[in-house]
């Protein structure tokens, strides 16, 4: 496989997932020395004494986990502090020594007690020891200590089994209806080329596949990092895959990146939060003592990629495949595995945990999504929101309710319900409320604003008055206090629409949008990224004068094939799947004959972009789920969500009673939330 390679850094400096003996419960062992001079990105110190003294119980299980592994183990696990002399002397055995640790670890990590807080929903606490995730789910709570159950541990792996065997007679069932769907269906010489690149893509670690390319150029001599496996850039193949029956890949994907969830990585010795999933990750051989080699999975969580971005979507966009995997597998066991549960409880926890935030919104630095260059969408971006909400429904619909999740599942829910009117009042643009805002008074200081975020209405951009069309409207960029951003964000507007984010008056309004501006957001090729470009001074400023985000390329107002895929499944949701359709056509034309770009220049996307990457493999996927989506209305119905008018019930206001303070959601809810 290309993308294996010879790793000439030590292992042990930097964060390995071999996978020798037992693939998803593999941990090798940290760096020790957390101010090593080897490199300035290296693992962070855990000490095993804070398991044993945090977690009454742990060494138990430890040391009956260390106990089942095979002779070659039987001296590790008895001190309490891994050393690190340990680790380098015999770090490639050391994998397989863990491997067996952990894996009994996590599968008796169920039976945790978890504490609940008043005010917060539990907190999860990875232990970081042996630096694998599921050691326990923990409430901060000094009172008490964790305690286990040994019973409840048996009973609950027997019944994980039992819903195991369930699942597998629904999976082959499902199985047989998916490849049903497709039997018939004659491929195009377009759609078979697209079929054998992506399969050509794959990239297999100890010979199963578990993500695919983010292109695969043979004539690329400096793929950079697009030799590694993107989480965003795998989900459009994820789709295509699992609409063709073929859910093995998606599942090791989400399982392998559960793994690297659990790795402590620094920049300059500061550790980006717990639970946060890498941009992406690459299959590497280390060399061992004898000759031989290992692969191991190697994370890039930020710390190597240009401008140091933080992947905030990465954990949403696992979130949001996990679902559709078991919505198109019928595999739903995956979900409710302990670790699993475990690792979308880690991403919550990180975006759920309070700050300085004032707004529902979540809050992110500049180039935390698909646009991962500073862009000027840091604070609080359309695409972040759309995909925090999907993620959100997503996991109200998995989390496994018992009381250890009920909080948590409540602080999802009013979350959603607070997401939902932030965005649909305050994002929310069209030729009314532009007309609006373009009369707002300012300085307004009291609970009854109207112009609650002070936005002076010179503010409103000059291309903004003419372009706006008479029907239609979109969810502007991103608020800030004084600061609208009002370009147009394509996938954030289209995610709004598949999850519901928007009001479906809103959500139809964003298509009639894009019908009305079709020449401008889809042009020669689909679909914009952003729309319009940043020019002249505003492009110095914002993008710190990037020469790759010149006006109408890249990130900058460039066009997107990948994007067709959630256009497809915005507009079948919206019962408008000629505009789909329509767009696919064009995209087609140009294609498989400009060789899969990742793509385009100038205003209606006429050049292939002047850095665009050949033969990319979102490009690819996109296409073919487009494809497949249009073909299985009833499999895309399970991909989308509709209204749910449960959230807009709830108003979690606590200040409607005050005389003083008046509950603005109640105020606006009969005008915008239906
Ligand atoms: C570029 C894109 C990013 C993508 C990556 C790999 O950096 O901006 O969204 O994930 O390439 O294709």
């Amino acid at each position: 496989m290309k993308s294996v390679r010879f790793c000439n850094m030590k292992p042990g400096c930097r964060i390995f997932l071999p996978c020798k003996s037992a693939p998803f419960l593999v941990v090798p062992f940290p760096q020790a020395s957390k101010f090593s001079v080897y490199s300035n990105f290296q693992f962070r110190t855990h000490k095993f004494h804070t398991c044993s003294s945090r977690f009454s119980g742990f060494k138990t299980i430890f040391n009956n986990a260390q106990r089942s592994c095979s002779s070659q183990n039987r001296n590790w696990g008895q001190s309490g502090i891994l050393s690190n002399t340990h680790c380098r002397d015999s770090c490639p055995r050391s994998h397989f020594v863990i491997a067996c640790a952990a894996s009994n670890i996590r599968d008796l990590s169920t039976s945790v007690k978890t504490h609940v807080n008043d005010k917060n929903f539990e907190r999860i606490y990875v232990h970081g020891g042996l630096n694998a995730k599921p050691l326990a789910v923990e409430k901060i709570d000094l009172d008490s200590n964790a305690t286990i159950n040994e019973d409840e541990i048996k009973s609950e792996n027997l019944e994980n089994d039992l819903k195991s065997e369930r699942s597998d007679e629904t999976k082959s069932e499902r199985s047989d209806e998916t490849k049903s769907v497709r039997a018939g269906k004659e491929e195009s010489e377009v759609e078979k080329e697209a079929w054998r690149l992506l399969r050509n893509a794959i990239v297999s670690y100890c010979g199963s596949p578990v993500g695919t390319l983010a292109a695969n150029d043979p004539n690329d001599k400096l793929p950079l990092n697009y030799d590694q496996v993107f989480i965003r850039d795998f989900v459009p193949s994820a789709f295509a895959f699992l609409l063709k029956g073929e859910g093995e890949i998606v599942r090791n994907f989400l399982l392998h990146t559960l793994q690297l969830q659990s790795w402590e990585k620094t920049v300059d010795c500061y550790s980006p939060g717990q639970g946060l999933m890498p941009a992406s990750f690459k299959v590497r051989s280390v060399a061992l003592d004898d000759n031989k080699f290992e692969e191991v999975l190697d994370p890039d969580f930020g710390e190597s990629a240009i401008g140091r971005v933080a992947p905030v979507d990465s954990g949403l966009w696992w979130i949001i495949l996990l679902r559709a995997y078991g919505k198109l597998t019928g595999d739903y066991a995956l979900q409710e595995r302990v670790d699993v549960q475990t690792g979308i409880k880690l991403i919550l926890n990180l975006c759920l945990s309070d700050g300085f935030d004032m707004f529902p919104s979540l809050l992110v630095t500049d180039g935390s999504c698909m646009i991962d260059r500073r862009m000027g969408i840091h604070g609080h971006p359309l695409e972040i929101q759309a995909l925090f909400y999907s993620a959100l429904r997503c996991s109200r619909e998995m989390l496994t309710l018992d009381d250890g999740s009920k909080n948590l599942v409540r602080a999802v829910s009013n979350r959603l319900s607070a997401l939902s009117f932030h965005i649909r009042e305050y994002y929310w643009v069209d030729l009314k409320k532009i007309n609006e805002i373009y009369r707002y008074k300012t300085e307004e200081y009291s609970m009854e604003a109207t112009n609650k975020f002070n936005i002076y209405p010179e503010q409103i951009p000059h291309w903004l008055m003419h372009w706006i069309p008479e029907t239609g409207g979109y969810l502007i960029g991103n608020l800030q206090p004084a600061h609208m951003d009002f370009r147009f964000f394509t996938l954030g507007n289209l995610w709004s629409i598949v999850s519901s984010l928007g009001t479906p008056k809103q959500n139809e309004a964003i298509l009639n949008l894009i019908e009305a501006k079709w020449v401008d957001l889809i042009g020669q090729m689909p679909l914009k990224i952003c729309y319009p470009a940043l020019e002249s001074e505003e492009w110095r400023v914002i993008t710190g004068s990037d020469p790759k985000n010149t006006p109408w390329s890249y990130h900058n107002g460039g066009s997107w094939p990948t994007l067709l895929w959630q256009f497809t499944l915005a507009c079948m949701k919206m019962g408008r799947t000629e505009l789909a359709k329509e767009a696919i056509t064009l995209a087609e034309k140009r294609l498989q004959t400009d060789q899969w770009p990742e793509y385009y220049d100038t205003r209606n996307g006429k050049f292939i972009g002047k850095q665009a990457r050949l033969y990319q493999t979102w490009s690819i996927a996109g296409y073919l789920t487009s494809k497949m989506l249009l073909d299985n209305p009833e499999m895309a119905s399970l991909l989308f969500w509709e209204e749910d008018y449960d959230l807009l019930e709830s108003c979690v206001c606590a200040l409607s009673n005050s005389s003083r303070k008046k509950c603005s959601r109640r105020l606006a809810k009969s005008q915008i939330l239906v």
